[in-house]
């Protein structure tokens, strides 16, 4: 059964924490997908040394991401769950597709320009080429879809032209991905500035919820986003707080931007931002139970990930060892 269902990859770094965007963007459809596919889920922890690190908080960092990640309702015995730096395939092939893609294309990835300008101290080669390892991680496991959320498609159009200049040199090598890019979700923006996404980086503490937020922080953060000095609620051009708060609360229920908009017409701001924080509190409770549950059980965890990092190898290995045959290398 298991070779009949399409199969998908995704990724998130454990840099900052998870937010509210990553969430409604990405994992919640990850655990959604799960019925549908095959999937394998990484906690990509390569990407997140293009910026400096601590040691130690990195390492807890990681593991607190692999806790929440099982948490929000991955299964580890139907799918895999994995560290990135535990299959060493993701760097070699890396270094492959680093042969295949052009300097020109890197530069002009939005993200590496944002970065650049953030980090001017620290623009070191891995910045530039991050979406080649991204490139790696999808491609090392034949992934027919990757969900993601709206800041990544243009990684994701990357990794479809390296692939199929790869294909196009050596023969049908890769399977080309397909993006899932949520209709509702995609791009949850910052609470304190609704023309820029929200960020795990964001150095303002209201700007973003992360998803172990107490009840009376979501709240406040809420309570405290920044909207407009109208007094109606829409969704349209130029009410950035307005709609990001409709968007959040239509991912989060389920319900359609036009029925929120027919649900709280009338209504002040005030109630509205206290039934968005009601509806993300309640969302994101059993995950926030389960997250206390797993958190401290170790045992459990390195069970995971050994298992997780086996099974993702074994399929990594394959693809690593055809497109070195591919580009005609010995293999012993
Ligand atoms: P990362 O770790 O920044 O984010 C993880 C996922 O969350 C989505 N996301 C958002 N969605 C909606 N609104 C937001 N404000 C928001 N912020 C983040 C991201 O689109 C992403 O899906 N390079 C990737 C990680 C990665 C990856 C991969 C993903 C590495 N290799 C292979 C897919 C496949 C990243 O930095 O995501």
């Amino acid at each position: 059964m298991e070779d009949k269902r399409k199969r998908l990859f995704s990724g998130i770094q454990p840099s900052g924490c998870i937010t509210l965007g990553n969430y409604l963007g990405a994992v919640k459809n990850w655990v959604a997908l799960q019925d549908e596919y095959d999937c394998l889920f990484s906690v990509v922890d390569l990407h997140c040394i293009t910026v400096r690190q601590d040691p130690k908080e990195f390492k807890n960092r990681s593991l607190d991401f692999f806790a929440m990640l099982l948490a929000a309702g991955i299964d580890p015995k139907e799918h895999v769950l994995f560290f990135q730096s535990h299959v060493s395939c993701h760097a070699e092939m890396a270094w492959l597709l680093n042969c295949y893609t052009y300097i020109g294309e890197l530069q002009r990835m939005t993200q590496f320009k944002d970065k650049s300008a953030k980090h001017a101290d620290n623009i070191n080669a891995g910045l530039m080429t991050y979406p080649v390892l991204m490139a790696a991680d999808i491609l090392l496991y034949q992934a027919d879809a990757v969900p993601v959320g709206a800041d990544q498609k243009q990684h994701l159009e990357l990794t479809r032209d390296i692939a199929v200049r790869f294909n196009h040199a050596y023969g049908d090598t890769f399977k080309i991905p397909e993006p899932i890019i949520p209709k509702v979700g995609a791009r949850i923006m910052s609470l304190q500035d609704p023309t820029s996404k929200m960020s795990k980086s964001d150095p303002n503490p209201k700007a973003c919820i992360s998803i172990l937020d107490s009840p009376d922080t979501i709240m406040k953060k809420f309570k405290s986003a920044v909207t407009d000095s109208e007094a109606e609620i829409a969704y349209r051009e130029g009410k950035d707080g307005i709609n990001n708060l409709l968007s959040i609360y239509s991912a989060v229920t389920g319900t359609s931007i036009e029925d929120a908009v027919n649900t709280f017409a009338g209504q002040g701001y005030g109630t509205f931002k206290v039934s968005v924080a009601e509806a993300v509190i309640e969302m994101l409770r059993p995950l926030q139970e389960r997250y206390a549950e797993i958190k401290n059980d170790k045992a459990y965890i390195e069970s995971v990930y050994k298992e997780g990092a086996e099974r993702a190898g074994r399929i990594a290995h394959r693809t690593l060892t055809k497109t070195m045959k591919k580009i005609g290398f010995m293999i012993p």
